[in-house]
């Protein structure tokens, strides 16, 4: 058999991963965007079942779903400097905050369950602080918020399962988002390109949405999407994600070495 045939899955998306970005931004549009394609793919084929991930997981929510450790989990599965890979595993009803992930690409493909996901677009954070300033927010802010505002736009609200293919944000498209559990548990693969890195500029940052004061009437039909207002937050207190090995086929991007040992 040849030996790409006996590969996993999981390696084969690892490989693809580490070809669609190993150069960003891309230098050429038309392949990156083929590249691209060809992992959403691979993607749109892995299961829960292709990572060895507990099948008692994919249970309906228990009469008193269990609320002991952390909300969410992560199981890092490899990283290069160019992508980083891992499983995050929610419990019912658990929500992952909204948050950025500035400059980078990420593809989100849900292994089981389902999970609401809302996108905001992040506008330029230069200029915010001066557009909102006649902008009435209900509380008010206080002064120093103010330098904290980013100005976005609702992008989409998904509804997605196992069925449904991967979702992709990119830096401009979706950056800012948030990611909750409905009826039950649920777990996604998460692509994240280039990985965070503080020293780089690539720092997870959290949001709330700003409650604006009520004016006259808001915007008429074929009028311009309204800006949304989002103020960077420390992480919220009652969201904390703990860690668990990955139990699925050994993952090389670099080599060709890909099945379980
Ligand atoms: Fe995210």
């Amino acid at each position: 058999m040849p030996r790409d045939n006996m590969a996993s899955l999981i390696q084969k998306i690892a490989r693809q991963a580490r070809h669609t970005f190993r150069t960003l931004p891309p230098a050429d549009g038309g392949v990156f965007q083929d590249h691209l394609a060809k992992l959403r793919k691979l993607l749109e084929k892995i299961r829960a079942e292709d990572l060895n991930l507990d099948p008692r997981r994919k249970c309906g929510p228990p009469a008193h779903p269990p609320r002991q450790g952390p909300p969410v989990t992560y199981m890092h599965i490899c990283e290069t400097d160019c992508f980083s890979m891992g499983v995050f595993l929610l419990q019912s009803g658990a929500c992952i905050p909204l948050h950025d992930h500035p400059g980078m690409h990420g593809l989100l493909k849900v292994l089981y369950g389902q999970v609401v996901i809302k996108c905001f677009d992040k506008e330029e954070a230069a200029g915010a602080e001066a557009d909102a300033g006649g902008v009435q927010f209900n509380p008010p802010l206080l002064q120093c918020q103010r330098a904290a505002l980013r100005r976005s736009l609702r992008r989409s609200c998904d509804v997605l399962s196992e069925a449904d293919g991967p979702c992709l944000l990119t830096p401009a498209q979706g950056n800012v988002h948030q990611i909750e559990a409905r009826h039950g548990p649920a777990a996604f693969l998460d692509i994240l390109a280039p990985p965070y890195d503080p020293s780089e500029g690539r720092d997870c940052h959290y949001f709330k949405v700003l409650q604006v004061s009520e004016n006259a009437g808001g915007p008429g039909p074929g009028a311009p999407q309204q800006p949304v207002w989002l103020l960077e937050v420390p992480q919220p207190a009652d969201f904390w994600c703990g860690g668990e090995p990955y139990p699925g086929p050994r993952v090389s991007p670099d080599g060709e070495a890909g099945w379980r040992e």
